[in-house]
């Protein structure tokens, strides 16, 4: 499932390296567990800056409420999905963020964590 909430050409553009981040689903308000360096790079978020906190620090006013509706819709689906989204780095700058959400299920199918790759898309 693929959900862009601006079309956009995937070969005009350069993706930056990926950055990771983990999302605790069992904590009401889905905090984050850990991010790699590369988030930290791409957003200009320190790890101790988002840790146990909700992503949604990265939405701004031009974020599209569909895309963010989308996380919502994978995360009680515990589908995957594509979600490419307006963000906004700790010094307000403007990206889109290209994010590949997946859930992690125990044994018994219940959704204890979400895992995404993200990637910051420049225009070439
Ligand atoms: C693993 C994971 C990564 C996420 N990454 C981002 C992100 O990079 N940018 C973003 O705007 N929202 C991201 N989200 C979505 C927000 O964390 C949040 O779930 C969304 O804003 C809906 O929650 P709300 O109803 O509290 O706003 C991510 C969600 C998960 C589960």
């Amino acid at each position: 499932m693929v959900f862009q909430a601006k079309p956009y050409d995937p070969s005009k553009m350069k993706l930056s390296s990926d950055g990771w981040v983990v999302i605790c689903a069992a904590t009401p308000g889905a905090p984050v567990v850990s991010v790699t360096d590369s988030f930290t790079r791409n957003t200009g978020y320190q790890a101790g800056e988002v840790v146990g906190r909700n992503l949604s620090v990265l939405q701004g006013t031009k974020t599209s409420p569909d895309a963010v509706e989308m996380f919502r819709f994978l995360m009680r689906t515990g589908e995957s999905g594509r979600i490419v989204i307006l963000n906004y780095r700790k010094d307000g700058s403007e990206f889109w963020n290209v994010c590949d959400l997946r859930s992690i299920k125990n044994d018994a199918g219940e959704i204890t964590h979400y895992i995404c790759m993200q990637h910051m898309a420049t225009l070439i």
